[in-house]
């Protein structure tokens, strides 16, 4: 043989030897070298294959209704209990009312034009709901629905009636005992069972019935999707129910039928959170639809959920692959931002999300500013005796006004600005600014000649 063979056969010997020590460390050394190998470089970032699953029967509950509590898993699962208790360190709130001074006008006469701000960590929930001027003397403990898995378990253990009870009664309980947003809220007492997600809030399956198990929505999503939704309280018993029976009724459109064919306890048809003073107007509110918003863009159609965007999965030092509990914005966070390469390739996601961000937020100012002209022209119309109050023209505005402000909140509340479906965002205002043009052009018109 000559040198260069040698060379050749030595090269070859040390690089097989070196992969096969490689492999095999993988394998008899447990999971941890493997993902130590799936996490570098352009290996990718790591999965929920990677996930080290647990699976232990669930400990004694010590909930305020035998519901466990984060307490309760802290052991078994430490860096997903300090993880979640680290939504607290999202603590800023922008006062949108100082923000965009015409949504005073848009709420008047309604506890927003009283107290709005932005929405902050889930660590926050009972102590927000506690303070804001939102909440009076007539507030029910409805209010609590989507603050604390103590609530979601006395409705489960109580029934519907306890919707009704004085919101301050339940409160001064439950603040002083119970837990904001918790593992219970998301997976019952099933967090061990390999992190099994359960829905809490009995109102979803009502609503939803079968769409609710089939797998239509991932549970993942609907997880979530049991409060980032928009909700309503039943006339009769103030329960809290979503609008639609499924995902093709989740449209605006389908809601607003929804709330304008509802049969009142009174007999009339039509349901109204608030009457707007000046205008007359029949008002709805619309809430933080952000399932639904998610569930008719883009990335529900590539299968993905609320997790994939809001939830990290991280390796701890010694390892262990878990899901970190604390949901922030992808644009703050690195390891979410490496995901996104996988289908958006080299695009810069945080110009891209910014960008459609200024355009709605643009298209919103303009249109929300037109709502209060809309409204200014229905009270001076009203007072200069051109809209007659028992009128089908008043009528008639009146309809188009409520049409309009609900298109606009739809698009406004909506948490992601515009960044979870464009499409749908801007259809919303440009559907709100048409009903605008609309009413403004009635109001305008002459009557025909008797
Ligand atoms: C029990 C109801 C409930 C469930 C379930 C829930 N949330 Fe929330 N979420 C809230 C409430 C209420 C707030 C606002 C808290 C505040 O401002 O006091 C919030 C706030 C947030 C925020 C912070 C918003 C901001 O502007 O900083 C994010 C992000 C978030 N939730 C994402 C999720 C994701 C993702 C899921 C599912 C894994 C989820 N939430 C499940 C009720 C819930
Ligand atoms: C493809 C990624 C993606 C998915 C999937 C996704 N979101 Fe988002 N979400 C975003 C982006 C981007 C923003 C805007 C973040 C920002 O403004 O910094 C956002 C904003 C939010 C906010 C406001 C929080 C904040 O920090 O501004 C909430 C709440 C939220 N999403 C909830 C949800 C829920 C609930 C689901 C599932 C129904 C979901 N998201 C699915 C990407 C996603
Ligand atoms: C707001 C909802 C929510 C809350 C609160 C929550 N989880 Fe989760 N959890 C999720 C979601 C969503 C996933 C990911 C499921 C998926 O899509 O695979 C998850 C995954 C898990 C998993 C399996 C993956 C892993 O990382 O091991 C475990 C275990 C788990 N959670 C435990 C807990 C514990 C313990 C708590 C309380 C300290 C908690 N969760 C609180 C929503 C929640
Ligand atoms: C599984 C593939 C996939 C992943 C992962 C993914 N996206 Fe997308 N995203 C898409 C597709 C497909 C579109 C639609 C593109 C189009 O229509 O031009 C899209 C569009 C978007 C849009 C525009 C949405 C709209 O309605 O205008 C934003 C914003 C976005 N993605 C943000 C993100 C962020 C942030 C991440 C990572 C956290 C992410 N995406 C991860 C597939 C993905």
């Amino acid at each position: 043989m000559d040198k260069k063979t040698i060379i050749y056969k030595v090269v070859c010997t040390v690089a097989v030897v070196a992969l096969a020590v490689l492999l095999l460390c993988g394998v008899f050394n447990g999971k941890d070298s493997m993902y130590h190998l799936k996490n570098r470089g352009d290996l990718g970032p790591l999965t929920r294959k990677d996930i080290n699953y647990v699976s232990v029967a669930a400990p004694k509950g010590t909930g305020m209704y035998g519901n466990t509590t984060a307490a309760d898993w802290s052991s078994v699962f430490p860096e997903i209990t300090a993880s979640m208790l680290a939504n607290k360190d999202n603590d800023q709130v922008d006062d949108y009312l100082e923000q965009d001074p015409y949504l005073k006008e848009l709420y008047e006469g309604y506890g927003f034009a009283k107290d709005y701000g932005s929405a902050r960590g889930h660590d926050w929930t009972l102590v927000d709901i506690g303070k804001t001027a939102r909440i009076n003397e007539n507030s029910l403990a409805n209010c609590m629905t989507c603050k604390t898995p103590d609530f979601a378990k006395l409705v489960q253990t109580e029934g519907v009636g306890v919707y009704k009870r004085p919101f301050q009664e339940v409160y001064q309980q439950i603040s002083a005992n119970g837990e904001a947003v918790s593992c219970y809220t998301c997976h019952g007492d099933d967090a061990g069972a390999e992190g099994a997600l359960n829905i809490t809030h009995t109102y979803v399956l009502k609503a939803l019935g079968d769409n609710a198990a089939n797998g239509t929505i991932s549970p993942s999503v609907l997880s979530c999707g049991q409060c980032h939704i928009e909700y309503y309280f039943t006339p009769a018993d103030k329960e809290t129910m979503m609008p639609y029976s499924g995902v093709d009724t989740m449209t605006p459109e389908a809601i607003l039928a929804y709330y304008d064919n509802m049969v009142m306890p009174d007999g009339t048809v039509g349901f109204y959170d608030w009457i707007q003073p000046g205008t007359g107007t029949p008002m709805l509110k619309a809430q933080h639809p952000e399932m639904e918003t998610f569930l008719y863009g883009k990335h529900a159609k590539e299968g993905l959920s609320c997790a994939d965007c809001h939830m990290a999965i991280e390796m701890t030092e010694e390892g262990t692959v878990y899901y970190n509990h604390t949901l922030v914005s992808p644009l703050d966070s690195d390891t979410i931002l490496s995901t996104c390469a996988t289908c958006h390739g080299s695009t810069n996601m945080v110009q891209l999300v910014h960008g459609i961000q200024n355009r709605v937020t643009a298209e919103e100012t303009k249109v929300g500013n037109n709502l209060v002209v809309l409204k200014d022209a229905i009270i001076s119309g009203i007072q200069t005796g051109k809209l007659v109050e028992g009128s089908e023209k008043l009528d008639q505005v009146r309809q188009l006004h409520r049409q309009a402000q609900w298109y606009f909140d739809f698009c406004y509340v909506e948490n992601s600005e515009g960044a979870h479906n464009s499409e749908l965002s801007i259809h919303c205002l440009e559907v709100s600014q048409q009903k605008i043009d609309e009413a403004l052009a009635l109001i305008q018109s002459q009557e025909p000649e008797e």
